[in-house]
């Protein structure tokens, strides 16, 4: 397997992704382990289409509120370090032409379970979201050894849940607020009850 460097002061990854798929009309998509010079690109995809899925008018969450979770320095140096110098992770983009239309971040958690903690695309239904799973999911299977997949979704995010409901995912349980680690810190507005699925790689 090829080897790759992001970054000088990364250790040495394999070079998993690099998968390019012909999609209609455009450009091919090209799946491709992210670099430091990626996060800037994602990070605004995620902070866009957070502002879309979890305002939430009935709670009082405004986008100022999520506008104010940091999407600046602060959390390129954090996915810097959770995504991209963790061995126990990776981050995968997906590229058509030069512009980044996605992408997807998967990890070993504390709990000892492998999960895609992120998947994020630029817009929806142009089959961006399923390939990068399908990289995620692969990954995690052949590189990391994994045979279940974990994904956190929250529970008002009908659109993913059925993405990922449509793609051999199961329920497995709801999460409370309070039970979730990635909720401390956050607003209590924003500690969404969420759910926990689960989908078997082998
Ligand atoms: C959930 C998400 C990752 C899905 O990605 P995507 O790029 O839309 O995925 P795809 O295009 O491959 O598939 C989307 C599905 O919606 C359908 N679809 C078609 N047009 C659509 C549209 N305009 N809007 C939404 N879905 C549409 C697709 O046909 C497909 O249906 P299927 O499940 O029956 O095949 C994406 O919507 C997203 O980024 N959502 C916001 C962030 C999020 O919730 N992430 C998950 C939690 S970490």
């Amino acid at each position: 397997m090829a080897v790759i460097r992001l970054r000088d002061s990364y250790d040495q990854v394999p070079d998993f992704s690099v998968t390019e798929m012909e999609q209609g009309g455009s450009a091919p998509l090209r799946i491709e382990t992210a670099g430091f010079s990626d996060l800037r690109a994602a990070i605004d995809i995620e902070h866009d289409r957070s502002r879309k899925v979890y305002v939430d008018t009935a709670r009082g969450i405004t986008q100022q509120d999520i506008d104010d979770l940091g999407w600046g320095e602060g959390r390129i140096n954090e996915y810097e370090r959770r995504y991209l110098e963790n061995p126990n992770a990776r981050m995968f983009v997906a590229r058509e032409g030069d512009r980044i239309v996605g992408y997807a971040a998967v990890m070993l958690k504390n709990d000892g379970a492998y999960y895609v903690d992120k998947l994020y695309t630029a817009e929806s239904g142009k089959g961006w979201g399923t390939h990068l799973l399908s990289t995620a999911e692969r990954f995690l299977h052949e590189v990391f050894g994994a045979s279940k997949a974990y994904v956190v979704v929250t529970e008002n995010n009908q659109e993913a849940l059925d993405f990922y409901l449509g793609r051999d995912y199961g329920y497995v349980c709801d999460i409370r607020p309070g039970t979730d680690p990635e909720h401390y810190g956050l607003a209590a507005k924003l500690a969404f009850p969420k759910k926990l699925l689960v989908k078997s790689l082998v």
